[in-house]
């Protein structure tokens, strides 16, 4: 049976350079809804201007949308062992619609817990690689020259949404629409939490320890 693994946590805790690792680790696909809809902003696609209001004001674009997308994206050979799910449910409509689809295969839940205070300066000094999409950290995961990859050499960027008001406003939004799910996947006994405030080697350990540790068991 394939392996589904979704990681939770708020923006900027640290998912895309977790699930990046994972992925390659695990050999499954890394499915980020975020990549996704800025690959369709890229290309100026009818999704990515659907998209554009809600992603830079901070918003979650509206469910059927990133809910097709990502069946859509799932459906790919690449995925037939399984995936790792990066930003994607973030909301009960679309964990309810996961489960669905997903019939008796139960995934594995990370939960990346990290405090408010570090995710905003985890957004704010992070910066993309406009050629492989490469995450890097001014501070945290500086790049040895500044504004260009390491692993590519291509020109670094800043996400338009991690300006500081709209990071508070994904943060709101995070913890309104997306935390429950953190209850939702307890009650199921599908999650196991993860300290992410350590450097993301030690956290990559705890996540591979925590999926090898087998599923939770539910009383
Ligand atoms: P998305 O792209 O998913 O953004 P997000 O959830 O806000 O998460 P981020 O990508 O900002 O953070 P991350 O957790 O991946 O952290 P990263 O590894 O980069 O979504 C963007 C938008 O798309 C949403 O706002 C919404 O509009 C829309 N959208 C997407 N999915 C949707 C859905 N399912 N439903 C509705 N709308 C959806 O790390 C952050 C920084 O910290 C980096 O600089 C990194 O180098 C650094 N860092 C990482 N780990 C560590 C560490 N351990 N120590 C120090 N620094 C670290
Ligand atoms: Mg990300
Ligand atoms: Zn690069």
């Amino acid at each position: 049976m394939a392996t589904v693994v979704i990681l939770l946590g708020g923006p900027g805790a640290g998912k895309g350079t977790q699930a990046v690792r994972l992925g390659e680790k695990l050999g499954l696909a890394h499915i980020s809804t975020g990549d996704l809809f800025r690959e369709n902003l890229k290309n100026d696609t009818p999704l990515g201007r659907q998209a554009r209001e809600f992603m830079d004001s901070g918003r979650l674009v509206p469910d059927s949308l990133v809910i097709e997308m990502l069946f859509d994206r799932v459906a790919a050979p690449d995925c037939a062992n399984g995936y790792v799910l990066d930003g994607f449910p973030r909301t009960e409509p679309q964990a309810l619609a996961l489960e669905a689809a997903l019939g008796d295969l139960k995934p594995r839940v990370l939960n990346l817990e990290v405090a408010d205070e570090v995710i905003v300066q985890r957004a704010s000094g992070r910066r993309l690689c406009r050629g492989c999409s490469a995450i890097w950290h001014a501070t945290f995961n500086a790049p040895s020259k500044a504004g260009v990859c390491d692993t590519c050499g291509g020109e670094l960027y800043q996400r338009e949404d991690d300006q500081e008001e709209v990071v508070q406003e994904r943060l709101n939004v995070y913890h309104a629409q997306t935390a429950p799910l953190v209850e939702f996947y307890s009650a199921r006994g599908l999650l196991v939490g993860v300290d992410g405030e350590r450097s993301p080697s030690e956290v990559n350990e705890s996540l591979v320890a925590a999926l090898a540790a087998g599923p939770v068991e539910t009383n």
